[in-house]
């Protein structure tokens, strides 16, 4: 079975020369969960930045069948999330349903297909029916 991710032999620098990821190489099959673990400063937080696109190392990725590059970002990140290490930096909106929706009404997305987009997304983490709660009401946890 082809992987849902590919990751091949990347490489990540920051400008100030610290090398973060070396040849660094994974798949990810569809239905498998991936736990990364590491010590702090293994490099896991560029690793991710990386798959999103946020940061461009050199090598060779791949998600759902699409090879990551400067111009697709946009498609790539419309099937694939990430959540930021510390929830507080992440959300931002007075409410629930504002931080969930802000995604997909920056896609694009009219108002209502938003709503409901978010309404299952709540859902499937277990949230449905919190959409008007204060976001910074939330629970370190719920944040999460
Ligand atoms: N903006 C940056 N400029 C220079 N070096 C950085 C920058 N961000 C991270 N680093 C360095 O890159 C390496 C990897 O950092 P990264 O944040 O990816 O680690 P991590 O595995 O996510 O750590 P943690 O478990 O603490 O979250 C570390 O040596 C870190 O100091
Ligand atoms: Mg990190």
């Amino acid at each position: 079975m082809a992987g849902i991710i590919i990751v091949s032999n990347l490489n990540y620098q920051y400008p100030d020369g610290t090398t973060a990821l070396r040849d660094v190489s994974f798949d990810v099959k569809e239905g498998e969960t991936l736990v990364i673990i590491g010590a702090n400063g293994t490099g896991k937080s560029t690793l991710f930045m990386n798959l999103m696109g946020v940061l461009d190392g050199d090598g060779h990725i791949e998600i759902m069948g699409l090879r990551l590059t400067k111009t697709n970002k946009k498609e790539i990140r419309q099937g694939m999330g990430m959540v930021f290490q510390n929830p507080d930096d992440q959300l931002f909106c007075p409410t629930v349903m504002d931080d969930v929706s802000f995604g997909p009404l920056n896609l694009g997305w009219d108002n209502d297909r938003a709503i409901v987009a978010s309404q299952e997304a709540l859902a499937l983490v277990g949230m449905e029916g919190q959409g008007s709660r204060t976001s910074h009401h939330l629970s370190f946890g719920e944040n999460g």
